[in-house]
């Protein structure tokens, strides 16, 4: 049973999927991203160390299984950690070439059949593999009726089969590839090997990052740059539509149409870290500044913008159970809490349910007296391993609700005993504090929330939703306008750094943000900060303020920037010092604040995803002075898994 509920999730929660089942213009369709890692490695020494040494170097990217092929020795593959695969290999499993893979599943369950590399059905070519086939079903199914039989699931398998086919033909390496590629649509990044020409590996890459690294002692093929730096900093970039043909003793690049190419060789400054980091200092900040990237994965294939519709593949099979769904309960832990108090404003606004939100450590204990034939639990973990979460989980299961969630990583425990869900695709989380995850729960909020609308009204209500679906197409670009922020950011945080205690405050769609604002600095800057909605202020924490405790008020131009600014004037007027989030015309609020931050202004329910990215910024500036551990703040873990 457990197994099917997973099969519902991975069958239909990509979206890309589901483009797949309803073909919609090339254009439209853009490619989730993989997180997968590849390396290849061919020349005079024994390929297998470093391959799994390379594998390692990518696990920061987050994967969950890991194979390798090399020359003469064919492919191990395992689910679950490098670990695994490393003590399954045999002594004497050498050769002078190879390629190995890291998986992050998107799609398919991470199993030991669904690991990379894939062959053909002869076992003479082997394909390591980054990124998403889309036409993958049409060439599938000519192959098979050349009487091809496939072992996978996987988009990847049809590529390894497609080149395989040409290859059969006697062909070299790389025009077998060359000519598959041509028949693709999609993105890739890709090695092969094959063991009738063990002297070869061929990369190609078109959409997904592929760099060749240049080493005295043969030639490396690496998703990033982390794999190769302990061997060389001597490295190509291939770009999109570039094949490399490696051999132990040269390596030639050339286009897809096998035009010979003169790259340039460029030396990597990097060391390892800085590598996995992008170059940034921490990985909090390289995610927070991933914020764009992950609204359009979150985003992608679910909005069908023609229409006025939103495409969740996850949810497909519950869709008569979410229409006649009569209330919502909401849990999560910490900031996937709060993200469940902006869904509860999202979907009461938007498709009029009711919805009650309660923290997991809480909701476990509590009784349940909703009836649970129309009332149904919604869980949101990023990990998909929180230990309350998960026990809310059962026990709304054991009452005999509908259970769903909204997890960003694909395969988890979560994900598999929940009914259905939403992955975030938000790509894997390494900053203990929760920041490009945060943003991805609250726009599936938004895409939950407006197809319960879409299930709960009639479709001619479908024109109101319009207005929102085309602001959260705009919310990646209004995230890069906010980002351009950060050295004015950065400044406030320096004016701000020896404060012991902060407010937080915010109304309605804001009141969430004040408490996950709070959160961030508490978490990584260890600074005292209560969270309260404005209009509390009169009834106590007003009595907090002097000229030493800094109150964050959030307050974008919306129906309730009066009274909040009222609050403003009150905290002023005690001498309270003031930071404001605001959109708009900043002359009145910079009458009033010592410092103003802008954001973008967009629909009124969509304001919490960028008022939050100022305040993970703030958050992650003071921990910066503060010359703190900022990825591993004392005390806290990634993933609560004990309770
Ligand atoms: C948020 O910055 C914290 N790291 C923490 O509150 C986290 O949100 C909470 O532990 C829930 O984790 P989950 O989303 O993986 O379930």
């Amino acid at each position: 049973m457990m197994f099917r509920l997973y099969q519902v999730w991975s069958h239909f929660d990509v979206s890309y999927r589901y483009v797949q089942m309803h073909p919609v213009p090339a254009k439209a369709v853009i490619l989730l991203h993989t997180m997968c890692g590849i390396v290849g490695y061919i020349g005079s020494k024994n390929a297998t160390p470093f391959l799994i040494e390379g594998l390692r170097a990518l696990e920061y990217r987050g994967y969950d299984s890991a194979g390798i092929y090399v020359a003469g020795k064919g492919a191990i593959k395992r689910a679950g950690k490098v670990s695994n695969l490393a003590e399954s290999i045999p002594a004497g499993f050498a050769g002078p070439s190879g390629i190995a893979h890291t998986r992050w599943a998107t799609h398919g369950a991470p199993t030991e059949k669904n690991a990379h590399p894939h062959s053909d059905d002869t076992g003479t070519v082997w394909l390591v593999h980054n990124g998403i086939i889309e036409n993958y079903a049409e060439i599938r199914t000519r192959l098979q009726d050349t009487g091809i039989i496939f072992q996978s699931e996987t988009d990847t398998e049809v590529l390894a089969q497609l080149i395989g086919w040409y290859y059969a033909e006697n062909i070299p390496l790389e025009e077998a590839v060359s000519e598959a590629l041509k028949e693709v649509r999609g993105a890739y990044g890709i090695a092969v090997a094959s063991t009738r020409e063990p002297e070869k590996l061929i990369a190609a890459r078109l959409g997904s990052p592929l760099m060749i690294g240049i080493g005295d002692e043969g030639y490396y093929i690496a998703s990033d740059a982390t794999p190769v730096l302990s061997h060389t900093r001597q490295v190509i970039y291939l770009s999109d539509g570039e094949m490399a043909v490696l051999t132990p003793e040269a390596y030639s690049i050339m286009t897809l149409m096998r035009d010979p190419l003169d790259k340039e060789v460029e030396t990597l400054e990097w060391d390892l870290e800085a590598a996995q980091k992008k170059g940034y200092e921490h990985f909090m900040l390289k995610e927070i500044m991933e914020a764009p990237e992950v609204l359009e994965n979150t985003l992608r294939g679910r909005l069908d913008i023609e229409n006025n519709a939103i495409h969740l593949g996850g949810l497909r099979e519950v869709e008569d159970a979410l229409r006649n769904a009569k209330r919502i309960i909401i849990t999560g832990c910490g900031s996937a809490y709060y993200a469940g108090l902006v869904g509860e404003l999202l979907i009461e606004e938007l498709a009029g349910i009711p919805v009650e939100v309660e923290i997991a450590s809480e909701l476990r204990y509590r009784r349940f007296t909703t009836t649970p034939e129309d009332t149904i639990l919604i869980a949101v973990s990023q990990s998909g391993e929180t230990a309350d979460t998960l026990e809310a989980i059962r026990e709304a299961k054991k009452h005999g609700m509908l259970t769903l969630g909204i997890v960003n990583a694909v395969g988890s425990t979560i994900a598999r005993e929940t009914d259905a869900g939403v992955y975030n695709h938000a790509g894997p989380e390494i900053g203990v504090a929760s920041t490009k995850a945060f943003l991805s729960q609250m726009t599936v909020f938004a895409l939950v929330a407006l197809l319960l609308r879409e299930l709960h009204t009639e479709r001619s209500d479908a024109h109101s939703s319009a207005e929102i679906i085309r602001q959260l197409t705009r919310m990646p670009e209004y995230a890069r306008r906010i980002l351009e922020n950060t050295d004015s950011i950065a400044a406030i945080a320096a004016r701000h750094v020896d404060m012991r205690d902060a407010l937080y405050i915010g109304r309605k769609f804001q009141y969430p943000i004040a408490y996950e604002g709070a959160l961030k600095l508490k978490e990584i800057s260890y600074v005292h900060a209560e969270a309260y909605g404005a209009g509390e202020m009169k009834h106590g924490p007003i009595a907090l303020i002097d000229s030493s405790f800094p109150t964050v008020a959030l307050m974008p131009r919306d129906s309730l920037y009066e009274k909040t600014r009222s609050n403003i004037e009150e905290i002023r007027a005690r001498g309270g010092k003031i930071i404001t989030i605001t959109t708009g015309d900043t002359a009145d609020a910079e009458l009033l604040t010592e410092d103003v931050i802008i954001v973008p202004d967009t629909h009124e329910a969509l304001m919490p995803i960028l008022t939050t990215i100022p305040l993970q910024l703030f958050a992650y500036y003071v921990a910066l002075a503060r010359n703190l551990p900022i990825d591993m703040p004392r005390n806290l873990a990634k993933s609560v898994t004990v309770e």
